[in-house]
């Protein structure tokens, strides 16, 4: 299947989701790619990265840009040769992009059951006072968006040494709410982020503004 949606956030921000069905030959005759890409792409191990990994080219070249203007820092985070800034997630069968003239990031998870297992690695006291375990459907989509979250803001801040766990709150809310506040508190930095999420499927999208 081709984009599977588009989301027009704001007259400067776009959010593309491809839904990850083609095979690799299909993708990759499909995509214009750099040097450098090539060596990338040959050196992944599974397939699935691969295939993810072209589709988010797919995604760029809908937005009119192209693997020649999309470039790393050290880190790994992604930058377009415009003004516009851009973050990129996949997650076995979805991948997207966010596009926008303010800093921002975004991440697509499986909603899994086993993040139950982990989630006292990334969720603070604060944050379990507003999850009821007892109601496992609510309790899985809940931890899957707090995960979003922090990934999404650790995406825009892109700093060493941050945290999920002890650095990253996210305010209480709710699944219909699909809007959450967070706050990154790190060395002398406290910096607040507003959030959207929604279900796609079985996966969850989560983007973040700086405020
Ligand atoms: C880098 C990181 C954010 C990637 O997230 P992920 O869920 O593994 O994978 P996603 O598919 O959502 O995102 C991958 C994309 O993020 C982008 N990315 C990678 N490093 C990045 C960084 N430092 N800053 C911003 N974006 C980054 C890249 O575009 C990458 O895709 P690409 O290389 O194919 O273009 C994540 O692996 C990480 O390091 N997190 C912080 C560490 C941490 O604290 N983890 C858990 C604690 S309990």
């Amino acid at each position: 299947m081709p984009l599977h949606k588009t989301i027009q956030y704001n007259p400067n921000t776009k959010i593309l989701i491809w839904k990850i069905t083609e095979s690799f030959d299909a993708l990759f005759s499909e995509v214009l790619l750099k040097e450098k890409t090539l060596t990338r792409l040959q050196g992944m191990k599974s397939e699935t990265h691969q295939r993810a990994f072209l589709s988010v080219r797919k995604l760029l070249q809908e937005t009119g840009h192209n693997d020649l203007q999309l470039h790393y820092d050290d880190y790994g985070k992604p930058a377009l040769d415009n003004e516009n800034h851009i973050s990129i997630t996949h997650s076995f069968d979805f991948s997207a992009i966010i596009l926008s003239d303010k800093n921002v990031g975004i991440d697509i998870e499986q909603r899994r059951e086993k993040i139950i297992r982990i989630a006292d690695k990334f969720v603070d006291d604060s944050e379990f006072l507003f999850l009821n375990k007892e109601n496992q459907q609510d309790y899985i989509s809940k931890l899957t968006v707090i995960w979003g979250i922090k990934e999404a803001v650790f995406k825009i801040r892109n700093e060493k040494g941050i945290s999920f766990k002890d650095h990253i709150f996210v305010a209480p809310f709710e699944m219909a709410d699909l809007k959450a506040e967070a706050l990154l508190t790190f060395e002398n930095l406290n910096v607040k982020f507003e959030i959207s999420f929604e279900e796609i499927e079985n996966y969850t999208l989560v983007y973040a503004f700086e405020k």
